[in-house]
């Protein structure tokens, strides 16, 4: 039943989201430039992620993916990758010992540029102009020029994309990532911290297995997997003229890939199951992602299923959730029931920003507590199913910014204006992203407790 695929197919099916190009012929010529320019990740690097994420799926390892709401090119720099990956590294650290199990690694970076919106204007005032679309395609000041979709900016986010992701290689596997490093900046964000007390039991046990490690000999110059990490890019998929650009054939396989990232995902706003954007998902062979929201049921979901991973290989599909702190008790055991009478092969992964939303003062926020209470509900709600939780999804920076309340630092409406700097939506900052990798921690911890007390009756 399903129609032939190729890298343009989506182009025939009905698309949301998409911008307002004033000139084709100069889009053209822009896509037709990026179609020769190399490919940002090779097709091999694509399925080991798939391998990691199958791994997951299988309730052996958990996928901690995250990174900034939208990408910007005025804050292209080397500290704030190396912010961001500092951070990352440190909470994939707690997580990984938390878990103890692997923790696959995936930036949402090197390539998330592109916003959906849900208005296509903005109004301020008496002046309505085009909403802002991610830098990919447009710009975040309020003029009417800046807000004309320009082609030229997908080459911009080309380079940039090159430029992070080989900063990122060079971090990963050039010693910066080294386990050891990771474990003194944790131990530094401990001691600072105004919840130190709580967190060092955890931090000492780290401490001590590290210690344990170089007493009998392992160490990072005779074990390269302490001084190396696996990392791998993602990004929503949303501007398809781009992602068809550097939709390329693996000459190992003959396969299609998307080498834009190693991994994209669907957003729940484009998920429409005969549209354009699971039209082109549906034929590359990369990991993907799909956003599930609250409008979406248990056929919907089963369906978009068939259509994006018709073999059930494992690894493929991550089912990206975000329902709000309040909405994930209602629909999520729903969903896994649906998929798991089917017997489909999934992750299951908690994003807790995008239902936790607010306005305060005039600026969009999210209260940690919000972020918390729904990756908590996730993991009890998994824990009754008896399925896997199998990772979390996150907006967040390595800088120190104030765009989410709440936290150790207990950040109230009125600090928002110190540092908000989000190109959309707001992020946690590098210390709450920290606490909240604690937190789980714990509660993985204090999961397993529970099971071997079972185990041993
Ligand atoms: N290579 C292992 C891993 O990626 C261990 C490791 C090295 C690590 N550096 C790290 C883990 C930094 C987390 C963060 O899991
Ligand atoms: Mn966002």
């Amino acid at each position: 039943m399903a129609q032939t695929w190729t890298p343009n197919s989506w182009r025939q099916k009905p698309i949301q989201q998409v911008p307002d190009y004033p000139d084709l012929a100069v889009l053209e010529s822009v896509e037709s430039r990026l179609a020769k320019y190399p490919p940002l990740v090779f097709a091999g690097e694509a399925r080991r992620l798939k391998q990691a994420l199958a791994n997951v799926s299988e309730g052996r390892g958990f996928l901690l993916q995250g990174g900034d709401c939208a990408e910007s090119f005025a804050e292209h720099g080397a500290d704030t990758i190396r912010d961001f990956f500092r951070a990352f590294l440190q909470m994939a650290v707690v997580l990984t010992f938390g878990a103890q199990q692997p923790v696959v690694k995936v930036g949402r970076i090197a390539g998330q540029f592109a916003k959906p919106r849900s208005s296509s204007v903005e109004k301020q005032g008496e002046v309505t102009l085009p909403s802002y679309r991610g830098d990919i395609i447009n710009g975040i000041e309020f003029t009417e020029e800046a807000r004309v979709p320009n082609p030229e900016r997908q080459i911009m986010a080309y380079r940039q994309s090159a430029a992070t992701l080989n900063l990122l290689r060079a971090f990963a596997m050039g010693g910066y990532a080294n386990l050891e490093n990771v474990h003194q900046w944790m131990l530094g964000f401990v001691k600072d911290s105004p919840q130190a007390e709580r967190y060092r039991k955890l931090a000492d046990r780290i401490s001590e297995t590290m210690d344990f490690m170089k007493a009998i000999g392992i160490t990072a110059e005779n074990h390269p997997s302490l001084r190396e990490t696996d990392f791998f890019t993602s990004h929503e998929a949303l501007l398809l003229g781009y992602e068809q650009a550097l939709t390329r054939v693996d000459s190992t396989s003959g396969d299609w890939y998307a080498t834009s990232g190693h991994m994209i995902w669907i957003g729940d706003r484009t998920r429409q199951p005969d549209h354009a954007h699971v039209e082109y998902c549906r034929g590359i062979k990369n990991p993907l992602g799909l956003k599930c929201g609250p409008s979406l049921t248990a056929d919907g979901l089963l369906e978009l299923i068939d259509l994006l991973n018709p073999a059930n290989e494992p690894g493929r599909l991550t089912l990206i959730c975000r329902f709000g702190h309040e909405k994930v008790a209602e629909h999520l055991p729903r969903l896994i029931r649906a998929v798991e009478r089917e017997g489909k092969k999934v992750v299951w992964s908690c994003d807790p920003m995008h239902g936790n939303t607010i306005t305060l003062n005039n600026y969009k926020t999210r209260p940690f507590e919000r972020i918390l209470s729904e990756v908590e509900s996730f993991f009890q709600i998994h824990r009754a199913e008896g399925t896997h939780p199998g990772g979390i999804h996150i907006e967040m920076t390595g800088n120190d910014v104030t765009e989410c309340t709440g936290g150790a630092r207990a950040l109230s409406g009125d600090d928002l204006a110190d540092r908000y700097h989000t190109h959309c939506d707001p992020r946690l900052n590098a210390d709450q992203a920290l606490e909240l990798a604690f937190l789980l921690a714990e509660r993985m911890k204090g999961g397993r407790d529970e099971k071997r007390m079972v185990v041993n009756g």
